[in-house]
């Protein structure tokens, strides 16, 4: 089977490396990182990792450029071999720079060609599609049309943990994306001055703990009757006795809201990590850590979404003295505001483009003195 793991756009090289240290031989592209394996191998990336937003099994692509090859080219896909006959198969779509730019138009003939398929190959008329839920997606880029079949289900950032959205919260998959770009290891202490819900700190911790990002939730391939239910409990109860929950780390974090810390408070105990993480109300101006090895990450407001530029400029002033107040320290930083680096005092030794939501931002990451 081809397989894609979708990423956002800047973390297609930290998804492709998940899957190599999972063991596929995975290749970076626009969108995502490809492997080929098996449906237990599906199974395997979607318990394990942790900055991908799904995995998709891709059924064929063809470049097309009219509704009758788009038509032929679906009908060409075997689905009789991997639909039962209740199977609920909806079809989605996306266009994007292509000759066929009408998404209905595509969506619909997808499914039509899917069902005609169906009819000529199992000699049946009526699709109940009362059964397992199937979801296909039908992609047209640069007029290369591409069917795939979901195996993830609830986007893979749904670990289960966060249940209640604070204000501009991160993404899990873009934490724990930006908890493996920076320097930070476990034996370094890791703070998060601007905690917010405290999804930093968690995906910390759970690399820390080396914890499969979906051990607690299920996927949409589990309902399917070609998935090899056995091989998955196998994996899953592996990925259980992988799991350190006393793993050797120390995380802080603290946030100048008292709303935002109680949300927080409740992601960290929905996490199973009130009693690893500590955190507390502070403005970051007065935050000080008597430690040797630190390592800031954060995601601070950026003067777009929260707060106004001259809070964030402000915010921005206060992170780059917390570094010089810690010697020693790094301060790795998400933020859309292009004056960060004047504001904070402070370089950057790398950066990386990425996005965070629909809004571009820069990765920052600095180590060196300011
Ligand atoms: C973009 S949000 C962080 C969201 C967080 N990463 C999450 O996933 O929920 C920015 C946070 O910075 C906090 N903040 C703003 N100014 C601050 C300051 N001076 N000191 C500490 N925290 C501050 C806000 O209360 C807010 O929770």
């Amino acid at each position: 089977m081809d397989l894609i793991a979708t990423a956002a756009f800047g973390l297609e090289g930290v998804v492709k490396q998940e899957l190599q240290d999972l063991g596929f031989d995975a290749k970076a592209e626009q969108g995502g990182a490809r492997f080929e394996s098996d449906l237990t191998g599906a199974f395997k990336a979607n318990l394990w990792l942790a900055c991908a937003d799904r995995v998709l099994w891709i059924l064929g692509e063809q470049k097309v450029t009219s509704f009758e090859a788009l038509f032929d080219f679906v009908s060409s896909i075997p689905f009789e071999d991997i639909l039962p006959k209740d199977a609920s198969f909806p079809v989605n779509g996306n266009c994007v720079r292509s000759r066929l730019m009408s998404v209905s138009d595509c969506q619909r003939i997808a499914k039509k060609a899917i069902v005609e398929r169906l009819k000529r190959t199992c000699k049946v008329n009526w699709f109940p599609e009362t059964g397992a839920r199937y979801p296909f997606t039908i992609t047209l880029h640069k007029d290369i049309a591409r069917l795939t079949l979901d195996t993830s289900g609830e986007a893979l950032h749904r670990r289960g943990y966060r249940t209640w959205v604070g204000e501009a919260p991160l993404r899990e998959t873009l934490a724990a994306a930006l908890i493996r770009l920076s320097p930070w290891t476990p034996e370094q202490t890791l703070v998060d001055p601007c905690c917010g819900s405290g999804t930093l700190l968690i995906e910390a911790a759970f690399m820390a703990m080396d914890r499969a990002s979906g051990l607690n939730r299920s996927f949409i391939m589990e309902d399917w009757a070609q998935t090899d239910l056995a091989a998955c409990q196998r994996l899953r109860e592996q990925a259980k006795q992988l799991f350190m929950p006393d793993a050797q780390f120390e995380i802080f974090g603290s946030d100048i809201s008292s709303e935002a810390l109680s949300l927080c408070r409740r992601h960290l105990r929905q996490a199973n990590l009130q009693n690893r993480i500590r955190i507390a109300q502070s403005d970051l101006k007065d935050f000080r850590l008597a430690r040797d090895k630190i390592c800031f990450i954060t995601n601070p407001p950026y003067g777009e979404r929260l707060g106004d530029r001259q809070e964030a400029a402000r915010v921005a002033r206060a992170l780059g003295d917390l570094k010089r107040a810690h010697p020693g320290a790094a301060l790795c930083a998400i933020t859309a505001d292009q004056s960060f680096e004047k504001h904070a005092r402070c370089r950057a030794g790398s950066r990386r483009r990425l996005y965070n939501g629909r809004l571009e931002c820069e990765f920052l990451v600095m180590k060196g003195d300011c």
